[in-house]
């Protein structure tokens, strides 16, 4: 936050709080100090403060909790984009081509291009942002991706198991990512991840070294049914992950298995148009009481996209979601998904991480995609 003092945000023509009673006000304002929320009201009754600012009838919802992104590589894949939009389908195998390119850079070229993702997501309203490793594939590239995530956000996961790397076997490997790979990389994550899918790794796999992930104190994470029906989903609800992200193709008993878990489902509709599968479906996991966040998976292969207003707006318009829904799940959805109760509502006591938005409502976000509604981002620098 600008200075620790106290600050006035006021004449807020909408706040959206989450706050269980009222969680949408019109014509309110929020009190912020140290970083945090101190008062939530009517404009007109509001306390004086060290600083005012006065957004004039803008909406101000709470900043944006992007729960996946992979943002620490090198170059991009924009001929593998064009190739697909020509009608070429995605391969996990592309996740290779990034890894070759980020093992060849150094750290500074490496730090450069987070700080620089992570700015970019900021312009758009984004205040927490997990970040995961994945593109090093070795104990040394891998140890390094977490060291630089780690100096970007504290919600750093390690992705060892993205796929098997050239020159090695999936058991070989395994024993990496659960054995050395494992013990040079967890005292720098929160999280392990693991990708488990057709071309990547089995349900055996995926539940080894997610156990051992557990067992060396991280929480779990998992990608799975992106690109078709499979076990992962179940396995993250039987396992108790705090979230599944992707869950594009979702039986019956996968949704089922999701409503009565904790487990939050992730929902990664950038992916979607980026590759050209089937959008998931919110609403039937809306319906059946599964608790659902919208991230970015910003990474240069499956999604290129920093911006959680582009994931609202398409949540909106492609996966069945109302315009609060769509903000919920990027806000509170995003903060559930990392076991987070500081972020991603504005009630007395959350962090101080809110979006001024250059709009009357936070509809706006999916109503008019596209535009940069973001005037403004105020957080509390965590
Ligand atoms: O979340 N699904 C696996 N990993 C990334 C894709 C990474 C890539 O294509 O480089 C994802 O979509
Ligand atoms: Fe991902």
């Amino acid at each position: 936050m600008e200075g620790r003092g106290s600050l006035l945000v006021t004449n807020i023509g909408e706040l959206v709080t989450w706050d269980d009673e009222r969680p949408v006000r019109r014509d309110a304002a929020l009190a912020l100090a140290d970083g945090e929320v101190t008062w939530v009201g009517d404009a007109v009754g509001a306390p004086a403060a060290d600083e005012v600012l006065d957004v004039a009838g803008a909406a101000v919802v709470p900043g944006f909790v992007d729960s996946h992104s992979h943002l620490v590589f090198a170059g991009d894949r924009a001929a593998e984009f064009e190739a697909r939009m020509g009608g070429r389908p995605y391969a996990a195998g592309g996740i290779r081509t990034t890894v070759t390119a980020t093992r060849a850079a150094t750290d500074e070229a490496l730090d450069a291009n987070v700080r620089r993702l992570v700015a970019e997501m900021r312009r758009q309203g984004t205040t927490t942002v997990e970040i995961k490793s994945g593109y090093g594939l070795s104990v040394a590239d891998e140890a390094r991706s977490l060291a630089i995530a780690s100096r970007h956000t504290a919600e750093t996961t390690y992705l060892g198991a993205h796929v098997v790397p050239d020159g090695t076997t999936p058991e070989a490997y395994v024993a990496l990512v659960t054995g050395p790979m494992l013990e040079a990389c967890a005292p720098r994550a929160r999280w392990i991840d693991v990708f488990c899918e057709t071309g990547a790794f089995d349900a055996d796999a995926a539940r080894t070294i997610l156990t051992a992930g557990r067992a060396a104190g991280l929480g779990l994470r998992v990608h799975a049914n992106q690109l078709s029906y499979g076990p992962g989903v179940r396995l993250a609800c039987e396992l108790g992950a705090a979230a599944v992200d992707h869950c594009t193709y979702l039986a019956d008993a996968d949704v089922a298995a999701l409503a009565g878990s904790g487990t939050v489902a992730g929902l990664l509709p950038g992916v979607e148009f980026s590759t050209r599968h089937p959008y998931p479906d919110a609403r039937r996991l809306l319906d059946a009481g599964v608790t659902v966040a919208l991230a970015s998976d910003c990474n240069p292969g499956s999604s290129y996209t920093s911006s959680i207003p582009f994931c609202i707006a398409l949540a909106v318009r492609e996966m069945g979601m109302t315009p609060y829904e769509a903000l919920r799940a990027a806000t509170v959805g995003g903060a559930a998904s990392l076991r987070r109760d500081d972020v991603g509502h504005l009630r007395i006591g959350a962090r101080a991480d809110l979006v001024v938005l250059d709009a009357p409502s936070a509809v706006h976000l999916a109503y008019r995609p596209g535009v940069p509604l973001v005037s403004r981002t105020v957080t509390s620098a965590h």
